[in-house]
C-alpha cells in the first residue's frame, strides 16, 4: 500500500503580524532545521508571552512549518536559506509543530512539539 494521499496544500497566508505587549523586549531567536523527516530540534521550549522569532532552514527539499495555535504556516525552500517566522508565545501549552508541505514518504509523520510554559504567577 502505497500511502500517497495528498494533502490539499491549503495557502493559509500568514495572518497579521502580533503586536506583543512589551514592545522593546527581543525576541528569542531558534535556529531550526527541517529535514526529511523532523524538525532539528523537535523539540522547542519558550515562556508564556515571549516574543518569538524561529529561523528556519531546509537541510534537503522544501517543507513547511506549520504551528496552527498562533497562525503559523511558512514555506521552507531548498537551498538552505533561513526563513524568519515571527509569532508571540501568547498561551501555555503543548503544540503540534507539522510539516505543511508535502514532502515524501514521511511527510506526516514529520512533527514536532512547541512548549510555552505557563508564566509563573505573580511575575
Ligand atoms: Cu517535510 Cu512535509
Amino acid at each position: 500500500m502505497s500511502g500517497t494521499a495528498m494533502l490539499s496544500a491549503r495557502q493559509d497566508p500568514a495572518t497579521a503580524p502580533q503586536r506583543a505587549g512589551q514592545g522593546n523586549a527581543a525576541p528569542r531567536v531558534i535556529e531550526v532545521t527541517a529535514k526529511r523527516f523532523e524538525f532539528d530540534p523537535s523539540t522547542i521550549e519558550v515562556a508564556e508571552g515571549e516574543r518569538v522569532r524561529l529561523q528556519v532552514k531546509s537541510a534537503d527539499g522544501v517543507h513547511g512549518l506549520q504551528i496552527k495555535k498562533f497562525n503559523v504556516n511558512k514555506l521552507v525552500p531548498r537551498g538552505g536559506n533561513a526563513v524568519t517566522i515571527d509569532f508571540t508565545a501568547s498561551a501555555p501549552g503543548t503544540f503540534e509543530i507539522l510539516c505543511s508541505e508535502e514532502c515524501g514518504e514521511g511527510h506526516e509523520t514529520m512533527k514536532g512539539s512547541l512548549v510555552v510554559k505557563a508564566k509563573a504567577k505573580g511575575q
